[in-house]
């Protein structure tokens, strides 16, 4: 683990999980997806190129009603609990009290990326969304709270944890593109990302 990097109030966490951490984490989550399927979320605008699932209390659901927090995952069962190894990286790195309610799941092939955004459906600010970065590199770019603007951008790589709190809770972020096959973590290339967040 090296020294954090700040950009723009996010502040990333370089190497954060060594490898054997990284490998214990994926049994975990392919559990939890053993248990609650990815799937692909719909917006009015189409299908997401990202695949999703979640772990906790809630995950995030977007379907052509709308997008919202939910307790139920798609197929109506309730989210498998959040495994203890990665709330044991929230409590390394959120400075939060409060335990994370969802740990969504996104998973990207070698065509997924995510829009510039704000992650904003959270009642309680105070709390960070911590962000954990499994397998494939990706292009993190970081923005401003308000639309537009200059934005940075930092390749995330296996095993980065990204704090995102403070003057960047509500800040624009999006992956721009990942680079397919730069990891030998997932044995058929990609990424996974986590993010923990206080919903209530
Ligand atoms: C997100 O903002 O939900 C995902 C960020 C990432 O994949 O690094
Ligand atoms: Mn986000």
């Amino acid at each position: 683990m090296t020294e954090p990097i700040r950009q723009k109030g996010f502040v990333i966490h370089p190497g954060f999980l060594d490898r054997a951490a990284q490998d214990a984490l994926v049994v975990r989550l392919r559990e939890v997806l053993d248990n609650a399927p990815l799937f692909t979320p719909r917006t009015r605008r189409g299908p997401m190129s990202v695949r999703m699932s979640a772990a906790g209390a809630y995950g995030w659901i977007s379907d052509t009603r709308g997008y919202r927090y939910d307790a139920r995952h798609p197929d109506g069962l309730v989210w498998p609990p959040i495994p203890d190894e990665v709330t044991a990286i929230w409590n390394a790195v959120s400075g939060c009290t409060r335990a994370p309610e969802c740990c969504l799941i996104n998973w990207y092939d070698s065509a997924a990326r995510m829009g510039l955004h704000r992650d904003e459906d959270e009642a309680d600010l105070s709390c960070p969304v911590v962000s954990v970065s499994l397998g494939d590199d990706a292009l993190f770019r970081t923005g401003n709270v308000a639309r537009g603007g200059r934005t940075e951008s930092i390749w995330l790589k296996s095993g980065d944890v990204v704090v995102m709190g403070g003057a960047a809770r509500l800040a624009h972020h999006g992956v721009d593109r990942i680079r397919f096959g730069s990891s030998t973590l997932l044995p058929n290339g990609g990424r996974i990302n986590l993010t923990l967040r206080v919903v209530t």
